[in-house]
């Protein structure tokens, strides 16, 4: 039996809960001095004036950096990067304020507490010649534009005629939904100790591409991406927000120069909402023309959401809207607008999450129209190839989501009419959507080590968000080297180990589990002719096929009686540690198959008939993902995703000040994500498919499509109870109330 999809405890979780996990911020250097940041207090203008000299002088100052005393930057700190790694960040190289809450100092001091004081002390001193922000979406959406591109996707697309389309069809549904800003809030803030050694920079940076953050730090300070390393073992949660390189990070380092002793940063909780990205607005208008079977003539989805004056960023909501249906007319498009806020950036399945919830509802919406069962709806116009490039699916048994979730959750129980299943004073409601996110894949490579001692090693430069990467490529590395998972030590998230992506867009396991298990396959083989060619060997001789390695020994498969511990062998011919390093990436899969996860949501809700407060009483999702590696971590990482679809759907959201461009409920207090008296049953299938083309493995990622459809699955559930169409985001007790 193999190791692999195997419900295997984290191999980290007894260094997790005995609290011997080193996060970014645990770390310490001798002569270590604290950083603490100072943000704008206005959205728009510029720096007039500040005294530094009042707070340096302070008991345990040791540096005040502004825009007048922070280190020059070759251009400016303005580099020809691209995101994700990089973007465009404040680095005190003028005086301008382009956002509130925007680094304008850094103080840096003996202890915390005292950068601390002095961080509060300085703010006070700042003197700002304010001009009028811009920060109203509502009043800016008119002037919205087509950015050029979306990280390389395009801003629109067409298909069939729509303008015809349109015209036809007896069903016509014309509705706009709208989502919330939100914030990504892990548990762990963004924290980076930065550490000169002459040229050489280390940084312990928490965030979730190690190698995005040296070239990006690299190239901002004018060095090479080699004199930089990042260290980052453990992560404390980041949803996309780590996935690029901040303003922090490279303040942290240019502050360490210029003190020349070791810094450490930590972002305040509030100084998460603004330098650090956030899931924009959308307004998001869909049109959908159906025929009275329900089949789809027509779709149109139009995006418009907001990013900053200086950096363009697309929630790119509709791209799942070109794939999703078999819409034969489809047009969509993705607009922005240029506010005075901090720019938006990846946040759990960006565009995805909010696009659902939009082309979900629509559904919903359309099938009531129609009076037809929302599930009969979709399994009408079920994709059987991917409608938009007309390419064969690598793999796709959304069906099989669909019919076993309707069993599970006992869909047929539902009867059609909104407010028909009350109880007493609950109004009761059946909701359902379609869960989906592509497939990623990257380039990453891999080394594999075996030694003397009997223990076994693999590593990449890859990351663990806390999702159990440390788990899964132990459990690929010792799955292709034939040794016991407890001999196996995997190690990660330092950017001197061999290349490997980001850990964004769902794919580390589909991009890193092919470079570890080859260069796994190889130190396996290498091991192998060792052993024939050593006359000690009881293997001596034999050819290579004949010999397995199963529970680190080397074995004849002809005759059992013939085998040694891979350790004899390698102690036998010198001790030297046998190892391999090996590279892997997609090939032209992607020209020939679409590759996309998709899953089925089904939600039961209860509203108050007199006081509208909403629970989410049940949710049953089934997925298929590919390949799963790891039962438990999987299922661990699906939940996560329903739980954070609950908040979006019912609670989250980061109110902005109009006045003065800031959000007012920038702390865990009040910015609502759920807790666990939120959460009630919610029950997790994942289909046992591997996608024949994605990798060898079978496996695609599964970090972001437990939170897709799970708003517009419990939008449609609180419609079928209460008969109140909510279209805007988060569906408040307010908002029901009749
Ligand atoms: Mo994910 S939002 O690409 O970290």
């Amino acid at each position: 039996m193999t190791v692999l999809g195997q419900p295997v405890d984290r191999t980290d979780g007894l260094a997790k809960v005995t609290g011997q996990a080193k996060y970014s911020a645990d770390y310490t250097e001798p002569k270590l001095a604290h950083a603490v940041l100072v943000t704008s207090t206005i959205a728009k203008g510029r720096i007039v004036s500040i005294d530094a000299g009042s707070v340096e002088s302070m008991p345990g100052g040791v540096l005040v950096m502004t825009h007048q005393t922070a280190m020059r930057l070759p251009d400016g700190g303005v580099t020809d990067a691209e995101p994700p790694a990089v973007r465009v960040l404040t680095l005190l190289q003028d005086d301008r304020v382009r956002y509130n809450n925007e680094p304008v100092a850094v103080v840096v001091a003996e202890t915390l507490e005292a950068a601390t004081e002095g961080a509060h002390r300085l703010q006070k001193t700042i003197r700002y010649e304010a001009a009028e922000p811009n920060v109203s979406f509502n009043k800016t959406k008119s002037s919205a534009y087509e950015p050029e591109q979306m990280m390389g996707r395009q801003a629109s697309s067409s298909r069939g005629d729509i303008s015809a389309a349109l015209r036809q069809g007896t069903a016509h549904l014309d509705a706009v939904y709208t989502t919330p800003y939100e914030h990504h809030n892990p548990m762990e803030p963004h924290a980076t100790l930065a550490h000169w050694d002459g040229p050489d920079l280390t940084l312990h940076d928490s965030t979730q591409g190690v190698s995005g953050v040296s070239n990006a730090v690299a190239k901002v300070l004018g060095i090479r991406a080699e004199q930089v390393r990042v260290i980052c073992p453990f992560v404390g949660g980041g949803f996309g927000c780590k996935g690029s390189t901040w303003s922090h990070t490279v303040l942290a380092a240019m502050a360490a120069k210029q003190t020349g002793r070791p810094v450490r940063l930590v972002l305040q909780r509030p100084q998460m909402f603004g330098m650090v990205g956030n899931r924009p607005c959308t307004d998001q208008h869909f049109q959908i023309f159906a025929q009275t079977d329900g089949t789809l003539n027509g779709m149109r989805h139009d995006v418009i959401s907001p990013t900053s004056t200086f950096e363009d960023w697309t929630e790119t909501s509709a791209l799942i809207t070109r794939k999703l249906y078999a819409v034969p007319n489809q047009a969509t498009s993705h607009k922005l607008v240029k506010l005075d806020l901090g720019t938006p950036t990846f946040m759990r399945a960006p565009g995805e999450t909010s696009g659902s919830f939009a082309l979900e509802s629509a559904m919903d919406e359309m099938a009531y129209m129609l009076d037809m069962d929302p599930l009969a709806l979709r399994i009408k116009n079920y994709a059987e190839t991917e409608p938009q490039d007309n390419k064969p699916w690598s793999s796709k048994y959304l069906n099989d989501c669909y019919r076993i979730g309707a069993e599970k959750f006992g869909w047929s129980r539902r009867t059609a009419q909104t407010r028909s299943m009350r109880q007493g004073n609950v109004l009761v409601g059946y909701g359902v959507a379609t869960a989906t996110y592509p497939a990623n894949r990257s380039q990453a490579s891999a080394i594999a080590r075996v030694l003397a001692d009997g223990t076994a090693m693999a590593a990449s430069g890859t990351q663990d968000l806390g999702t159990g990467t440390f788990t899964v490529m132990t459990q690929v590395a010792a799955d292709a080297l034939g040794f016991p998972l407890d001999k196996v030590h995997f190690q990660l998230g330092d950017s001197s180990l061999p290349h490997a992506p980001v850990s964004g867009g769902s794919q580390s396991v589909a991009s890193v589990s092919p470079a570890v298990r080859e260069a796994a396959t190889q130190a396996r083989a290498k091991l192998i002719a060792l052993a024939i060619a050593d006359s000690a060997s009881p293997l001596s001789g034999a050819t290579a096929d004949r010999v397995k390695v199963e529970g680190g020994w080397l074995i004849d498969r002809t005759d059992a009686s013939r085998r040694e511990p891979a350790a004899a062998l390698i102690a036998r011919n010198g001790g030297k540690p046998i190892e391999a390093t090996a590279s892997a990436e997609p090939g032209d899969e992607k020209k020939n198959y679409a590759f996309h996860s998709f899953g089925a949501v089904f939600a039961e809700v209860h509203v108050d008939a007199d006081l509208g407060t909403i629970s989410v009483a049940k949710v049953v999702a089934v997925y298929d993902v590919g390949n799963v590696l790891n039962a438990k971590t999987a299922h661990s990482q699906l939940m996560g995703g329903v739980v954070w679809g609950i908040g979006s759907a019912l609670t989250e959201v980061s109110d902005l000040d109009l006045r003065y461009g800031r959000y007012s409920n920038g702390n865990l207090a009040e910015y609502h994500v759920p807790v666990n008296a939120d959460i009630q049953a919610i029950d997790i299938t994942v289909l046992d498919h591997g996608d024949p083309y994605i990798n060898e493995l079978g496996a695609r990622g599964i970090g972001e499509i437990g939170i897709t459809g799970v708003a517009g699955a419990i939008a449609n559930a609180v419609f079928h109870a209460t008969g109140i169409r909510v279209r805007d985001l988060p569906i408040t007790l307010d908002k029901v109330m009749a």
